[in-house]
């Protein structure tokens, strides 16, 4: 075929005149003498008919097509108001590129079903304005770190040691040696700083999940961030601040995608208009008795439902901070002076608005090595496979602190979406690893 194409969208701009266009079917019907094909490429979809007075040699082929079926289309483009995007193709050409029978995604299956076909279901309209908001999420954290002068900077995915917990680690048999799949980039992350002083990442994180949730996956992008010199309210301002530049990447570039998949996105605009309100924990406990009958006793992690309960009062994200020493990891800073027992830590979680959890995880830094080695001990941890990080504060230790943020669960929250599976192509679950 000769002639240039043009993405779908770019068709529908131009809106009258010749044009080339090339995609799949997305929908068929017919009669006697008309085909009428819904063509979908990435950009968007349109209306095409073929008369068969046109097409007398190709007429068999014509009408036998099935939906997914790859084909090229020349014709004049024209407003139609009852088409499905407003304009129409009257085609005068048709090349059939490759055929599709029986594509075997269909209203009846189930989510089992279309998990087992993923690698089809990602055609839909609805995978594909997911995938496209995420783009566009992953290109603004980007975005947001190299305008303020950070450099992206990775770290190795198989450890020797955890930083999280022993109870969600994966284990690797590597070359006989038992190693781990890395929860956080963060220890690797610490030594980078001093080199590189301000610094983030975006790469998996691997958690061995055993609860069926639908805000966990085993295997998530980890959007991290670490600095040097900075203190714990600089980290809760440049996790706000990433939260609304994406929101606000997200409301001017993926509102139509939004629309696709029938999120209410007016709900997410307070989160650019206000400030996220910052809580001590000792006040989340307060808020949750007082005005929701929830009673938490004093060092006690909040779990799933009391942050959905509490995330209730609030239509944006909120902060809560000093956390119990005992229920956050051994890397985080004690808050100096507290009483015995009462230890508190400067970090932060900041939870979603309407019930989507934990975005985002944070500390200041323990700078005390023998503070370290006691926190690893009392979690069960051997402190001789942290030697290396202990160096971090053996030369030059600087105040520092870092945070990192759940790809998917940001997604999760800003579509609206029913599971965190949705918000990544191929999830990884303790149910689900294949295709
Ligand atoms: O709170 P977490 O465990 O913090 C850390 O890993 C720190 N080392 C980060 C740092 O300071 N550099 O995890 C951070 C975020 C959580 O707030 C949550 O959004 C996300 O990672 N997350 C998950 N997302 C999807 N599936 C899971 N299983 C997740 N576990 C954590
Ligand atoms: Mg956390």
């Amino acid at each position: 075929m000769t002639g240039k194409f043009t993405s779908i969208s770019e068709a529908i701009a131009k809106g009258k005149g010749e044009v080339a266009i090339r995609g799949w079917v997305y929908r068929e019907r017919g009669s006697n003498e008309l085909k009428f094909l819904v063509l979908r490429d990435s950009s968007d979809i349109i209306q095409c008919v073929l008369k068969k007075e046109k097409f007398k040699k190709q007429w068999p082929g014509i009408d036998k097509l099935q939906v997914e079926t790859s084909v090229e289309i020349h014709g004049t483009i024209h407003e139609e108001k009852r088409a499905p995007t407003g304009f129409e193709i009257q085609a005068n050409k048709i090349n059939i590129v490759g055929e599709s029978n029986n594509f075997p995604i269909n209203k009846s299956l189930n989510e089992e079903l279309l998990g087992d076909r993923r690698h089809l279901w990602l055609r839909s309209r609805k995978m594909t304005s997911i995938m496209k908001i995420r783009d566009t999420v992953l290109d603004a954290m980007r975005e947001h770190w190299h305008k303020k002068g950070f450099y992206e900077y990775h770290s190795p995915s198989l450890l020797g040691m955890q930083a999280e917990g022993g109870s969600t680690l994966f284990r690797v048999d590597y070359f006989g040696k038992p190693l781990y799949l890395s929860q956080t980039w963060q220890l690797h992350a610490e030594a980078g700083i001093f080199a590189l002083e301000k610094i983030f990442t975006i790469q998996p994180s691997f958690r061995a999940e055993k609860s069926k949730t639908s805000r966990h996956l085993t295997e998530y992008w980890h959007a991290e961030m670490e600095t040097a010199w900075e203190n714990f309210d600089y980290l809760q301002d440049d996790a706000e601040e990433l939260i609304k530049h994406v929101v606000s990447r997200v409301l001017r570039e993926r509102k139509p995608e939004l629309e696709i998949i029938g999120r209410d996105w007016k709900k997410l605009e307070a989160t650019l208009k206000k400030k996220f309100p910052r809580i001590n924990y000792d006040d989340a406990l307060k808020l949750l008795k007082e005005k929701k009958k929830i009673s938490i006793p004093w060092g006690k992690d909040l779990r799933t439902i009391e942050e959905d309960r509490l995330s209730e009062l609030f239509d944006t994200p909120i902060m809560v901070r000093h956390y119990p020493k005992i229920v956050k990891a051994f890397y985080m800073k004690e808050v100096p002076g507290m009483q015995k027992g009462k230890e508190v830590v400067m970090g932060f979680d900041m939870i979603a608005p309407e019930g989507y959890g934990e975005l985002v995880g944070g500390s200041q830094r323990e700078e005390s090595i023998e503070k370290l080695k006691k926190n690893l001990r009392a979690q069960g941890e051997d402190p001789s496979k942290y030697e290396f990080y202990f160096d971090t504060r053996r030369y030059g230790s600087v105040p520092h602190g870092g945070f990192g943020m759940g790809v998917e669960r940001v997604i999760s929250w800003i579509c609206g979406l029913e599971t965190i599976k949705d918000a990544i192509a191929f999830p990884r679950t303790m149910t689900r690893w294949s295709p």
